[in-house]
């Protein structure tokens, strides 16, 4: 996810864009840059690390001209470095553009753009898109983005400038949020509100393949089929502050709201006609044992894993605290792979863990959000979660779009030990872009969770419970209940409540129950929710949607829609994360700074 803001007017473009990207930093801080427009010449300033810093020793703002461009980038495709940084220019005809996205077939467009004679400075899938407008520039800039966006395949949105035309900006965009203020003699584009709200209320909001075309006086629009379209206006109603989260009161609301595009974006690119590319899992050579390293919420998805692998790839893994693991003396033989997982990919205990398995001969993987950290340098191989920057300190997303990695590793090892065919493959992601879909009608109706969690928050002590792969889910909803709302939770097999939890049942204690159906365990949980019942145990069940029985058994119950075995952990975290938000805001806490927490546990 990176930010982009752009400016065209009477006023100078530099400090509007840079206290506009400010407002965007949420977005991206990897590196940060701004391209403006005078005297017939392009000039950019760019480096890597966050604004601040790159102000102070660059003077972004102060870039000369009354049209620019700014950008602060999450990289996706090339590493943290000032050539990759945005803007990317074209020289030839002096075209500069800031781009938040990924696109697809870069490569075919970079081989033939080379085969044109461009020469490409960065490793990025931007600078193929600036240089692909500048090769069908003809005198319309518009024209030439129209020209070029019919040939990118995958999410993108776009402000263009060039020196030939100092009075025109032109942004478009698909799948990657993309807006326009309105203003008096003056006109912005934004990937989010906050940028401009300092300037105007009046926004258009960009839709998916619309392409607009901005002067200090004009919103031109225009349809994917170039039909001029009139732009609808919105007023913004919200303060600073509570745009900069979207409109969401919380960060990790909006987090836990953006997961079906996690998914979404998480997938994109590395499935296909019944394969699974995964560009880390290419090298791995023949894995015969996986042991996965993580910590907290992370090494609850490795728990997840664990059932993945095991069922499709018929690989054994084992699941270890990363700060165990490290000081176990552990047994690596030839053809192990460590799986590392990690949101922040700086957390010092996994990172330590890593470090260890390598030293005794085993191949390394990492799964982890945040392109260029530590843990993702270090390893042999990583596949990225596309999930964004997770600024909330409780880890949801991420969590996701871990669990996805894990799916999508598990179909490439099944396939590639021949224990997957392709239409075997075809249904699991059927299954997988079912997802989303279902993900959202949770979110739609989470009115629901938030009363519940209202009584909840009225407790002080919880257990979780679950069994099979619901387990890990069980222990990911007691791990967010405490974290944000401080009510002490515990997650449990649900099978082991009688050898000793059980004790602490009465009406008091309420128990969470992961209970969706299955042909596996479904049955053995309803048991154990009898033996709670028995003792005067309130019982809040997290089930599937039409399960009428466990309506008999459950004092709540909170549905959730039907996918597969492997994948409605997916589904039922979703109420569990919404429960321990609500219950945190009920007793009157800031769920995105949690006491004692921090974003990543850098120290051991
Ligand atoms: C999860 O909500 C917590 N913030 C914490 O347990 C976190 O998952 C853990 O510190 C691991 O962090 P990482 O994924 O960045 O390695």
């Amino acid at each position: 996810m990176c930010g982009i803001v752009g400016y065209i007017g009477t006023r100078q473009a530099g400090p509007l864009l840079i206290e506009g990207l400010r407002k965007l930093e949420y977005r991206g801080y990897d590196s940060a840059g701004i391209a403006t427009v005078h005297d017939g010449a392009i000039e950019i300033r760019k480096d890597i690390g966050k604004i601040e810093a790159i102000e102070k020793k660059i003077g972004l703002s102060l870039a000369v001209g009354t049209i620019g461009i700014a950008h602060c980038r999450w990289a996706t495709h090339g590493g943290v470095t000032q050539k990759n940084a945005h803007p990317h220019v074209s020289p030839k005809h002096q075209i500069s553009l800031v781009h938040n996205g990924i696109i697809e077939n870069f490569s075919e467009l970079k081989k033939k753009l080379q085969s044109q004679g461009y020469a490409f400075q960065s490793e990025t899938d931007t600078e193929v898109v600036a240089h692909l407008v500048d090769s069908l520039y003809a005198g319309s800039l518009k024209e030439a983005v129209q020209n070029a966006v019919v040939q990118l395949e995958g999410a993108y949105s776009l402000a263009v400038i060039s020196a030939k035309e100092p009075g025109t900006l032109v942004a478009t965009r698909n799948e990657s949020p993309l807006i326009i203020g309105v203003g008096k003699g003056e006109n912005f584009v934004a990937s989010d509100v906050p940028a401009i709200l300092a300037h105007t209320r009046k926004v258009v909001y960009l839709k998916n393949q619309e392409v607009v075309v901005l002067t200090a006086t004009g919103v031109e629009l225009f349809g994917k089929d170039g039909g001029k379209l009139k732009p609808e206006t919105h007023t913004i109603t919200w303060d600073e502050k509570k745009a900069e989260k979207g409109g969401y009161p919380h960060f990790m609301l909006k987090e836990i709201f953006e997961q079906p595009q996690v998914v979404t974006e998480t997938i994109e690119g590395r499935i296909g006609e019944g394969r699974v590319t995964l560009e880390a899992a290419e090298q791995l050579g023949d894995v015969k044992r996986i042991i996965i390293v993580a910590c907290g919420t992370s090494w609850h998805s490795g728990l997840i894993g664990e059932f993945m692998l095991e069922e499709v790839a018929k690989i054994p893994v084992e699941v270890e605290y990363a700060s165990e693991f490290r000081y176990r003396d552990p047994i690596i033989e030839p053809g192990t792979l460590v799986l590392a997982i990690s949101q922040s990919g700086e957390t010092a205990d996994t990172l330590a863990a890593m470090r260890e398995a390598k030293k005794k001969g085993a191949r390394v993987l990492a799964i982890v959000n945040a392109l260029g950290s530590s843990i993702a340098r270090e390893a042999d191989s990583v596949i990225y979660t596309k999930a964004g920057p997770e600024i909330g300190v409780a880890s949801t997303k991420a969590f996701v779009g871990q669990v996805i990695v894990l799916y999508l590793l598990t179909m490439f090892l099944g396939r590639k030990n021949g224990l997957l065919d392709e239409q075997q493959v075809r249904n699991r992601v059927r299954d997988l872009r079912l997802l989303p879909l279902q993900m959202q009608q949770i979110l739609d109706e989470h009115d629901s969770v938030k009363t519940l969690a209202k009584k909840f928050a009225k407790k002080r002590n919880a257990l979780y419970l679950g069994r099979g792969i619901n387990y890990p889910i069980a222990l990911e909803g007691a791990l967010k209940l405490k974290e944000v709302s401080y009510v002490h939770a515990e997650g449990y097999p649900a099978a082991e409540m009688k050898h000793g939890p059980i004790a602490l049942v009465d009406k008091e204690m309420p128990v969470v129950v992961v209970v969706t159906k299955d042909d596996r365990t479904y049955k053995k949980v309803l048991s154990n929710i009898q033996e709670v019942k028995a003792r005067g145990g309130h019982i809040i069940a997290i089930a599937s949607k039409g399960d009428t029985e466990i309506k008999r058994l459950a004092n709540e119950v909170i549905y959730v829609p039907r996918n597969s075995y492997l994948l409605n952990p997916l589904l039922a975290v979703l109420p569990l994360q919404l429960l321990s938000y609500y219950a945190a805001t009920a007793r009157g806490f800031d769920p995105d700074k949690p006491k004692n927490l921090a974003k990543s546990v850098t120290v051991e």
